[in-house]
Order: C-alpha cells, then structure tokens, then sequence
C-alpha cells in the first residue's frame, strides 16, 4: 500500500511585525496571549525583526512590565519555561501606559512604534489586539483610525484582532460591524472565536472533507439528528459582574455553539480559503430556521442553577454568588431545538445545549445516524440496538469515537455497543497550547480562514435575536430550576426526549 509523502516540515516563522495588545495588564494577556506568544517563540513561527507593546492605564516602566511578565510566563505557561528562550521575548517587550479614549495615547504609539521600528525592524508591520472590554473595541478602531496607525501603504500590513463578545445582540454586531468597517476594510479585521484554534474543531473540515467514507451519508438520509453540547463544571465564580449582563445564551451560543454547528452542517466550500469557507458558513446559519416567539417558548429551554455539588464539593446557588443580583433572572444554561432549511438537512433536528455547574466538562458534537432496517434481528427490541453515534469531542480529550453494535461472544446472537476511538494525544502526541497561538500566527501572515467576517458575526445574533426578545417579555418563573451538578432542568430531557431521542451525554 502506497501512502502519500506527506509534507510534515513546521510552517516557516511570520514576518517581521509588531504586536500591539490593548489590555496588557489583563486577565486575557497574562493567562492566554503571552503563554501562546512565548509557544509560538518555542515552536519557531515569531520573527527575528519583532517586537511587543502593551498599551493599560497603569502607569508603569517597560521593566517593570517586563518582569510583571516574567511572573506571569512563570505561572501561565502552558510548558516548562525555556530562560534563553524567555529572554529573547523579554529583550522585545515594551509597554506604554494611557487611556484607550485619550487621543495622545495614539500619538505616543506611534512614536513608541517607529522607534520599535528602527530598533527591530518589524518593517512597519503591525497586529493590533484589542484585549479589552467590548465598549472600547470601536473607540479604540477609531482613534487608530484617526492616528493615521491602520493606514497600509508602501507594502506594509496593519491588522486588528477583536476579541469576543462580538456584540450582545444583533443591532449592537451591526453597528459595530458599520463602526470598525468605517475605518478598516473587512481584510484588516479578524474577528476572534477562540474556540476555533482548537485542533479538534478544525479537524471536523479535514475529517469531512478529505475522507471519501463519511461525506456521502452527512445528510438527511443518514443522519438522524445531531447533538452538540458544551458542558461547564465551573460556575460563575468571581465573573458575577460580567455574567449577569451576559448569560449563556449571549455568553456561548452565537459564537462558540454556532461555530460548532456551523462547521458540522456547512457545505463544501470551493476551496480551503477564508472567503469560500466563511461564505459557506454563513450559508448555514442564513438557512437555520427563524424562531417564532412560539418556538422560542416551546423549543428553548433556559435554567439558573441553584445550590448544589459538583464533584462532591458543594456549591452555591448562582444568586448567591459575587456581584449578582439575588433576585437575577439571567440563565445560566440553555438548551434549544434548531432545523436548518436547506436540502441536506431537511427534517434533521440539531439540539444544542450549554450549561455551568453541570456534571462533567466536555464539549463534543454528537451525530446519530439512523437505525439500521431491524428485520434481521426480530428478537431484539429497537431499544436494546446501539444507535450509531459518531463523537466530535473537543474537550477536555480531544478524540473523535464511532459508536456502533457488535455481537457479544457465544453461540446466541446477542449485540452490544462498541467504540472505536482516534484520540489525537496518542496518535499525534500532546502539543500543550492555549489555543490562540494558531489565531494569532494566522494574523501574523494573513490568513483569516478561522476568524468571523462580519456576515457571520451577524448570522449568529439573527438565529438568537428571537430568544433574546421572547425572553425579555417572558421573564422565567421558576428560577432556580436546576441543583448544580445536575445535567439541566427537567424541561431540557423533554425537550428531546418528545421527539423519541436521548442527549448521549447524561451520565
Ligand atoms: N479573560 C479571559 O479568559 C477571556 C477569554 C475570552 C475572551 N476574553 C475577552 O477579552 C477581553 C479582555 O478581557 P480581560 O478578562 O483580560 O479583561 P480585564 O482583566 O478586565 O483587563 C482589562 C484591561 O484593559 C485595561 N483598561 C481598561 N480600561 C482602560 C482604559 N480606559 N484605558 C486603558 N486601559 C484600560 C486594563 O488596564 P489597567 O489594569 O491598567 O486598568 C486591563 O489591562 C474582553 O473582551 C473579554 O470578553 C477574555
């Protein structure tokens, strides 16, 4: 047998630029950009000509940025730390402190950059990574706008990645698309979903569009309906003030949820491009079906956990939590019921379902294709056969299972579910990372394949829009509903379990 000479040389490194964070003091910078940065240092993919600036309100010197990092590296990174290696990302770190509303702020980054220029010939180069609450991503767009700092002429790049939430509903997303797009044009802008730099969600392209095996039954005439399901242990913990404006309808479904969705129902784009694939992702959640405000009441289904244990540690009801109302209403699981009006996916139901305090952390897309005819096994009751699931699964393993029957040993027929797992840890080995290093070396060179354009920013808030204002005129009655370490309250199982189907995750 004839295997092809794959090409498993690394990527070469990016070319000389500039990272500017805005937010450099923060939670996001210190736990999750600078551990990926100093990855992507390890794995060979930064510049020689390349250098940091951090942009807070804090005053501070470059040094004791500097070793406020080193702190921070010490705990977040993701491996052990290398201190040549280390060094060399110091000696490239510089911070500057002001207001993100203030307009000198700009005008001393610009300074500060040319002078990084000179000094590591990032060659005019520049990432701009807005790390920062949602309310400054326009401002901060406008005043770089303003500065003259997003300008690209004599052959240089200038891009800006934005962070999440990308809105919080869908008029704010379309004002915010028509504020940034006023001053940079859609190829400057990447808009992040973090969720997108994990391996295994990129590998449901490769796995359904490189193998001949499964692309002929990902349809209506195969595939009973689809699952997908992100699970949280953790509760609200210390983000009460921030989740309580949010909950995890706005929190994880429009992005994270939709991403999952989108790139298990997609069709095939004409080429592995950001355009193609992004347009055909829009496609898809363009062809979900709109919720009436009937749907939402009948197919949505929200819950606020109470007090409970997970893990056998106990745990406070979400009311009782840091910085939340006593008497909130925000939910903090969603599950709902969702068709896509296309021809490959007519009359296939897709449940999706998020929650906190949930039993076991696990993210995966489930797919169950249709029973087999049973007219060969008239004994075995329909229940006993294994439905043939197929596991997406994205964390905390990142594996992909195919669940189907097989005979148990002896002389009866008699048939038991069986799994055949890939796990990537021990086909691959384990590359421990946080997930961005991927985004943002695909900033670096120009690729936008795993970031939203702005139409699919906006597709997603059009599907949530309806459940947002159904909501809002139905405040929930029954809150707290569901004991953390419970999978969800009960309306969540019926609402799947009426159609005749189980969520394969309840144990
Ligand atoms: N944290 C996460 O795990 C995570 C994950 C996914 C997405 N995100 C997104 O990432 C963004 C940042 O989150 P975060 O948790 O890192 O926030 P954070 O910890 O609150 O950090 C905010 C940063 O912004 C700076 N800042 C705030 N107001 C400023 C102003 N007016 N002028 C100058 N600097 C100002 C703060 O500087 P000072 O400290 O100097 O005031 C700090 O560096 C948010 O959009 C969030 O939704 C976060």
């Amino acid at each position: 047998m004839v295997f092809c000479n794959i090409d498993m040389s690394p990527p070469s490194p990016a070319g000389p630029c500039a990272v500017v964070i805005f937010g450099a003091s923060g939670d996001l910078t210190k736990r999750l950009l600078f551990p990926s940065l100093y990855n992507l240092a390890r794995n060979k993919l930064l510049p020689e000509d390349f250098a940091i600036v951090g942009v807070a309100r804090s005053e501070k010197s470059d040094d004791a940025f500097r070793s406020e990092m080193n702190e921070n590296i010490h705990q977040f990174a993701t491996a052990g730390v290398d201190e040549e290696l280390w060094h060399w990302l110091e000696g490239r770190l510089y911070y500057l402190s002001g207001n993100f509303d203030d307009p000198a702020t700009y005008s001393q980054l610009q300074q500060k950059l040319a002078d990084i220029e000179d000094k590591h010939g990032t060659g005019g180069n520049v990432l701009f990574y807005l790390a920062t609450a949602e309310d400054y991503f326009a401002k901060i767009v406008s005043l770089l706008g303003e500065a003259g700092l997003v300008r690209e002429e004599a052959g240089h790049w200038r891009r800006v990645i934005v962070e999440k939430p990308f809105g919080h509903d869908l008029e704010s997303a379309r004002t915010l698309n028509r504020e940034i797009l006023s001053v940079l044009s859609e190829s400057q802008t990447y808009r992040i979903d973090h969720y997108l730099g994990k391996e295994t969600v990129q590998n449901i392209l490769v796995f359904r569009f490189a193998n001949g095996l499964f692309e002929p039954i990902w349809n209506r005439n195969y595939i009973d309906h689809v699952q997908i399901t992100v699970a949280e242990t953790v509760g609200v913990e210390q983000r009460g003030g921030f989740y309580d404006h949010t909950g995890a309808l706005r929190d994880m479904v429009p992005n994270h949820l939709f991403q999952l969705l989108a790139l298990t129902a997609m069709e095939p784009p004409t080429a592995f491009n950001a355009d193609p694939v992004r347009t055909e992702k829009a496609k898809v959640l363009e062809a979900v079906e709109p919720l009436s405000e009937q749907d939402v009441l009948h197919q949505v289904v929200r819950g606020q956990y109470g007090e409970g244990t997970v893990a056998g540690k106990p745990v406070a009801a979400y009311r009782a939590s840091p910085k939340v109302a006593p008497d909130s209403n925000t939910e903090t699981f969603v599950a709902m019921k969702l068709a896509i009006d296309n021809w490959r996916w007519a009359g296939v139901p897709f449940y999706l379902r998020t929650g906190k305090t949930l039993p076991k952390r696990a993210t995966e897309v489930a797919i169950q294709f249709k029973q087999a005819p049973f007219a060969l096994f008239r004994d075995t009751p329909v229940e006993c056969l294994t439905p043939n699931f197929l596991v997406v699964k994205i964390q905390p393993e990142e594996q992909i299972s195919l669940q189907f029957s097989a005979k148990v040993p002896g002389p009866a027929v008699r048939m038991n579910g069986v799994q055949m797992d890939f796990s990537y840890k021990d086909f691959f080995g384990a590359a421990p990372g946080t997930g961005y290093e991927t985004l943002i070396y695909d900033c670096m060179i120009g690729d936008a394949i795993l970031f939203q354009r702005a139409d699919n920013a906006e597709a997603g808030w059009k599907v949530v829009d309806p459940i947002l204002k159904t909501w809002a005129s139905h405040p929930p009655a029954d809150f707290p509903n569901y004991a953390a370490g419970s999978w969800g309250p009960r309306p969540a199982n019926a609402l799947i379990e009426r159609d005749l189907r189980y969520w394969h995750l309840y144990d």
